[in-house]
């Protein structure tokens, strides 16, 4: 059934355990699966992760893991599997996150999203690090039972009375932040003989944002008809232009 918790670390927090059902996650997993390949995953510095200064004064990536962007796989992001599933999320105006204390989560209205899909193996990471988008949104998975050790999502930052706040990462469990707050992702360590066979972390991160300009724009005609519309509230998944080529 699924749980959800309303954290306060000094920053909201939500947890959501158990969200998708069971035919979700077999849909989930058949694309989990099709995705998480050699050829079709990107190196670090291919999917726009955070950086930082080398000891030799170049640029660094801060994460070691391989992801790709769903806008990459699909030019209509419906035809994925956890897309639609993850859209009763954000329902009734993201009903969902209304119950937090926090004026931020009261207040959430984040119809735009980007979504990439990583996947974590042995010796991967994500160091401390802020998103560029409004909210953060990751779900994460893995094959039960677990393979792998560490994980987990740490606030450096902040503090608690057992220490830096840190979310266990757990199969189908939800986590949903503000952006700007900085978080990690620990180690990962996995046995040799499980290394290679889809057995890792999985993390598909939801990067939350209002409209864009160009979507909110409006036509003088709309100005001039009295048809009530919620259109602007509605969620919705960013969509990348088509280029025609010339
Ligand atoms: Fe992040």
């Amino acid at each position: 059934m699924t749980h959800v918790q309303n954290l306060d670390y000094g920053f909201p927090l939500v947890v959501i355990d158990n969200f998708y059902n069971e035919q979700d996650m077999e849909e989930i997993w058949d694309e989990l699966n099709f995705l998480c390949h050699p050829r079709k995953m990107k190196r670090p510095e291919d999917t726009g992760g955070a950086r930082e200064v080398d000891s030799d004064g170049s640029m660094k990536q801060k994460k070691s893991n391989k992801g790709i962007f769903l806008s990459d796989a699909y030019t209509n992001q419906f035809i994925s599997n956890i897309v639609p599933c993850t859209e009763r999320l954000f329902e009734n105006k993201f009903a969902i996150f209304k119950n937090h204390p926090s004026w931020w989560f009261q207040n959430i209205n984040l119809p735009s999203s980007t979504v990439l899909f990583s996947y974590y193996e042995n010796g991967d990471f994500y160091k401390a690090h802020s998103d560029e988008f409004v909210a953060t949104m990751l779900v994460w998975f893995y094959k039960e039972p677990k393979k792998f050790e560490g994980g987990d999502l740490e606030f450096p930052d902040y503090e608690t009375a057992d220490g830096i706040p840190k979310v266990e990462v757990r199969n189908n469990r939800i986590l949903i932040f503000p952006s700007t707050i900085r978080h990690a992702v620990t180690p990962i360590s996995m046995k040799e003989e499980d290394v290679g066979k889809k057995l890792g972390r999985f993390c598909m991160t939801f990067g939350l944002f209002p409209m864009s300009d160009r979507e909110s724009m409006v036509s003088p005609s709309d100005f001039l008809t009295d048809t009530p519309s919620d259109s602007d509230s509605e969620p919705k998944l960013y969509t990348p232009p088509i280029i025609t080529p010339k």
